[in-house]
């Protein structure tokens, strides 16, 4: 299929799902690092995702950290300097502009990029903590990476009382915040149409939101330009990337 091809079917599936979709109120979009990826942000599990160069049992985890705090931290704070510098695309730009289209919207994503805040989204829930925040390994303060003052072992420390800081993310086997997961399961299980966007739906409990609004009868949407396991199940796929895709679906739904 050449470009237009492909751009013209992009445009007759959202006009489809528009009509489907037409009176409903309760959308829930979930997003995975495929999100970032046109912000020159890699994913995890492509070919080329972070996870195929390193190991996430030496990065992110609790024990790579009390093993070796310094490389974790120098991994964190280099991917923080990085989405620094790194601008939200036209498909955060989209979903920031779908809030204004559903009267119960909200935006639930695994990354820690900040790049939906910053591209405008402010019913949002991170799963997976913020990149931008450090908390403390003693008395659990949380506060911005910025205002961490680095320590003589060259790491942040906490501002109020000075022991070692630890990136406020969720490592592997770590269990997720916990108003934000049950706020999650909430918001899908009542949602009327289901977005799964760039996310390989790998990492659970993320990966089972989409599944529970399903059960409670929710019209489910992916858009990603490869295969996952739950496009099986999905009424309506977008086989693009976000920035491409999502521009279509927000025109068609303003057409609704
Ligand atoms: P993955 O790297 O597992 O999956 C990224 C998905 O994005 C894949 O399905 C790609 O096909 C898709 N993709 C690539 N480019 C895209 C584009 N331009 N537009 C849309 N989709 C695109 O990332 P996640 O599913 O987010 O955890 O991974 C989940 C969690 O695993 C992450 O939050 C992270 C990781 O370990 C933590 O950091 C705690």
């Amino acid at each position: 299929m050449d470009k237009e091809d492909s751009e013209s079917s992009l445009r007759r599936e959202a006009r489809a799902l528009a009509r489907a979709v037409g009176g409903f109120q309760r959308a829930v979009v979930l997003t995975g690092a495929g999100v970032s990826a046109e912000s020159g942000i890699p994913t995890f599990r492509d070919p080329d995702g972070v996870w195929s160069r390193l190991r996430p049992e030496d990065l992110a985890s609790p024990e790579a950290f009390a093993r070796d705090p310094k490389t974790v931290w120098d991994w964190y704070r280099a991917r923080a300097e990085n989405v620094k510098e790194a601008k939200p695309n036209p498909g955060h730009l989209a979903l920031a502009e779908m809030e204004r289209i559903f009267p119960d919207f909200y935006l639930i994503t695994q990354n820690v990029d900040g790049l939906h805040q910053r591209a405008g989204s402010r019913r949002i829930i991170e799963l997976h903590g913020n990149l931008a925040r450090a908390r403390c390994t003693s008395c659990r303060s949380i506060f911005p990476l910025e205002e961490a003052p680095l320590g003589p072992d060259g790491m942040p420390h906490c501002p109020d009382c000075g022991a070692l800081a630890r990136p406020d993310i969720v490592w592997f086997g770590e269990p997720l915040p916990t108003y934000a997961l049950e706020k999650a399961f909430e918001l899908s299980s009542g949602a009327q149409v289901f977005f799964s966007v760039g996310t390989s739906g790998l990492v659970q409990p993320a990966a089972s939101l989409p599944y529970l609004a399903k059960r409670r009868g929710s019209v489910l949407v992916e858009v990603n330009p490869r295969e996952t396991p739950l496009s099986a199940d999905c009424d309506f796929i977008f086989r693009a990337g976000a920035g491409v895709a999502l521009p279509i679906i927000l025109e068609a739904l303003y057409g609704r």
